[in-house]
C-alpha cells in the first residue's frame, strides 16, 4: 500500500452488478464505497425538483457545484443524502434514470462531481486506508492511477434478468425484451458519451459476472487483491 491508501475502481456497463459487488467488497475491506452513478442521479433529481431545463448545462453544473452530497451508512445500508434529505429511493425512479443521462453528459457536472469523488476517495483513504469507486469512468478519469481497476461485465440477457428481478422486488413490472432493449440503448449511450464514457483500457482486470453470484464476484475480486498486493 502506498502512503495515500488503496484505490479500487470498479467500472462496467449498467446492470452488471457493480453496485452489489462494490458494496460487499467495501464490507470485506472496510473501505468506503463511492457510488458515482448515485451522484449523477442526485444532480438529475435536484434539477427535476427545481424544474431546471435538462439541456441547460450551465444550470446543471451550478447544482453539482453547490449541492451538499453525502453517503451515510444506516443499518449496513448505503443511504444517499442530498441537501440534508434522504434521497436513496427517490434517485432510482425511471424519471430520474432518464434525466441522469443529461447530468452525465454535461461537462460542467462531470468536472464538479469528479472533483468531489476524488475528495471523498482521499478522505476514505485517510480514514480507512482505501476507497472503492464504482461507475463508468472511475478507472480512466477519476483515478487513472488506481492500484486496482476492475471491469465488471455480463451478457445483456443476464443483466436484463437481474434488472427485472430487482424491479419485481420493488413492485414494478416490465417485459424482459423491453428491458433488453433499454439496456442496449444505455450501453450505446455509455460507450459513446463524449466525456467520461465507458472505456475498457488495457490496465483493467476483466471480470465476467454472467455466471457468478454477487458473493462469488466480490470474493473473486477480494482474492485477486489479496494475491496481488500493491
Ligand atoms: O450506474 P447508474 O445507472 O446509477 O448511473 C446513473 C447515470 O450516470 C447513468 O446515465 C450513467 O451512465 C451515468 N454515470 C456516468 N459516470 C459514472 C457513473 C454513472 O456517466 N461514473
Amino acid at each position: 500500500m502506498n502512503s495515500n491508501g488503496i484505490i479500487i475502481a470498479i467500472d462496467g456497463p449498467a446492470g452488471a452488478g457493480k453496485s452489489s459487488v462494490a458494496k460487499l467488497l467495501s464490507e470485506k475491506l472496510g473501505y468506503r464505497y463511492i457510488d458515482t452513478g448515485a451522484m449523477y442521479r442526485s444532480v438529475a433529481l435536484v434539477a427535476l425538483h427545481q424544474q431546471v431545463n435538462l439541456t441547460d448545462e450551465g444550470a446543471l453544473g451550478v447544482i453539482a457545484k453547490n449541492f451538499k452530497f453525502e453517503f451515510k451508512n444506516y443499518l449496513n445500508q448505503l443511504q444517499v443524502w442530498v441537501n440534508d434529505e434522504d434521497v436513496t429511493s427517490k434517485i432510482r425512479t425511471p424519471e430520474v434514470t432518464a434525466a441522469s443521462f443529461y447530468s452525465a453528459n454535461a461537462l460542467s457536472v462531470r468536472t464538479a462531481l469528479v472533483e468531489l469523488q476524488r475528495k471523498m476517495a482521499l478522505e476514505s483513504c485517510q480514514l480507512f486506508g482505501g476507497a472503492i469507486l464504482e461507475g463508468r469512468d472511475t478507472g480512466t478519469i477519476v483515478y487513472p492511477q488506481a492500484q486496482y481497476k476492475f471491469f465488471l461485465n455480463a451478457t445483456v440477457e443476464k443483466r436484463a434478468e437481474r434488472r427485472l428481478k430487482d424491479m419485481l422486488k420493488a413492485g414494478m413490472a416490465e417485459k424482459l425484451d423491453v428491458i433488453i432493449q433499454q439496456i442496449k440503448a444505455r450501453d450505446e449511450k455509455d460507450y459513446q458519451r463524449e466525456y467520461g464514457g465507458l472505456k475498457k483500457t488495457e490496465d483493467y482486470i476483466l471480470m465476467d459476472h454472467t455466471m457468478l453470484t454477487v458473493d462469488e464476484s466480490a470474493h473473486a475480486i477480494y482474492q485477486y487483491i489479496l494475491e496481488h498486493p500493491r
